[in-house]
């Protein structure tokens, strides 16, 4: 080889490596762990919807600390094992600098303990578990949780349902489902209710005559079911054909469009504690929901706009924290105050969760209608 040769290789390798190394810089990559098949597949695919939406707002904006944002998207299939093996791949093989998900607590709480591991802020939209952000100062969400979403719904019921003696059914194999039905109960008894039966099945069952059965005489006078809208809706069918007709009721996991593509008519009336309503006229809610509309055609649900206001408050900290280094955009989320998405304001308190507003819909010509808006306290 002669010298010039060289001298134009070098140069080309020089400018191969350049760009190499301007690749690794050029982005900030976020990664994103979802239900995006599955069981619960409408929470994965509308807070991605969210989350896309968000992140297409913000790099048209000109992105967070000059750079565009690159979202690495994963399927966890709806399961905690696939979650986890998708949080390793995306923070060692894809060299992400924080991860915004899951929305269901079980898979939150296998995802979580290797983004703290690795010291990669996590922050999931939609787990309402207290037991997610106690994995370690890493974790953070933008919802409220259990604790608070059991206790609108017991006040709700004893105070504006005025209901004594309720029966609940519960998923045990649900960390979300289980913590529910006890913080509800707990507060429904503080309230003067009375639990006067405490059933339960598995996430997939199909069948739920038999616990069904064994509630129908029993003198209910409701029953609350802190469950996943797949088997939420055959519940709801299932005690209607069995002459079950006291109202029914339910939290957040309830927030899908399937609901009600499976229940028919079988919860008209029932309520639900969810995180944001479409109707809210509230004008930020209501230029989101123009904007999601534009974009996909269908009405945004809590977990869209869950999906949209985590990718906005991650982005938010890391631009705060003039850096995407993991611990300085853990403090800087750590630090979130008066942080205004569509679900309300966001202020995340020292156990890393957000303390904001829950609303309670109701289903009413098979629409999900907004009820009332309650407040933290
Ligand atoms: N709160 C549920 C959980 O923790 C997930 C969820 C959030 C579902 C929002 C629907 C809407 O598992």
């Amino acid at each position: 080889m002669n010298f010039k040769n060289y001298l134009l290789l070098a140069a080309l390798g020089l400018t191969i490596s350049s760009c190499a190394g301007e690749k690794k810089t050029d982005t900030i990559k976020i990664g994103e762990y979802a239900s995006l098949t599955g069981p619960t597949a409408s929470f994965g695919q509308n807070s991605h919807n969210g989350i896309l939406l968000a992140i297409e707002e913000i790099n048209a904006a000109g992105g967070v600390l000059g750079k565009q944002i690159e979202l690495i998207s994963e399927d966890d299939q709806s399961k905690p094992e696939e979650g986890a093996t998708v949080v390793n791949k995306l923070i060692h093989r894809d060299g992400v600098v924080a991860i915004l998900g899951e929305v269901a607590s079980s898979i939150s709480l296998a995802g979580a303990p290797i983004c703290q591991e690795a010291k990669i802020p996590m922050l999931s939209s939609g787990s309402t578990n207290p037991k997610v952000t106690k994995v370690g100062d890493f974790i953070f969400r933008t919802c409220f949780i259990d604790p608070f979403q059991g206790k609108v719904l017991a006040k709700f019921v004893a105070d504006s349902l005025k209901l004594k003696k309720v029966a609940i059914l519960r998923d045990i194999k649900n960390d979300y489902s289980v913590g529910l039905a006890d913080f509800f109960a707990e507060n429904f008894k503080q309230l003067g209710g009375e639990i006067i039966a405490d059933q339960v099945y598995s996430a997939q069952d199909k069948d739920f005559k038999a616990q069904l059965t064994a509630l129908k005489e029993i003198g209910m006078e409701g029953i609350c079911v802190p469950g996943y809208y797949n088997e939420v809706s055959l519940i709801a069918r299932q005690a209607r054909e069995l002459g079950i007709n006291v109202p029914l009721f339910g939290g957040d996991g309830w927030s899908s469009p399937k609901l009600l593509e499976v229940a028919g008519n079988s919860l008209e009336g029932a309520f639900y504690v969810e995180h944001f309503s479409h109707k809210d006229p509230n004008p930020v809610v209501q230029d989101f929901v123009k904007k999601y509309k534009a974009k996909y055609n269908s009405e945004p649900d809590g977990m869209s706009a869950l999906g949209y206001d985590s990718a906005k408050l991650m982005a938010d900290a890391m631009t705060r924290a003039g850096s995407t280094e993991g611990e300085k955009v853990r403090d800087a989320l750590a630090q979130t105050q008066g942080f205004q998405g569509v679900t309300g304001t966001v202020n995340i308190d020292a156990e890393r969760n957000a303390s904001k507003s829950a609303v309670i819909l109701q289903i009413r010509n098979g629409e999900h209608e907004f009820f009332a808006t309650v407040n933290p306290n």
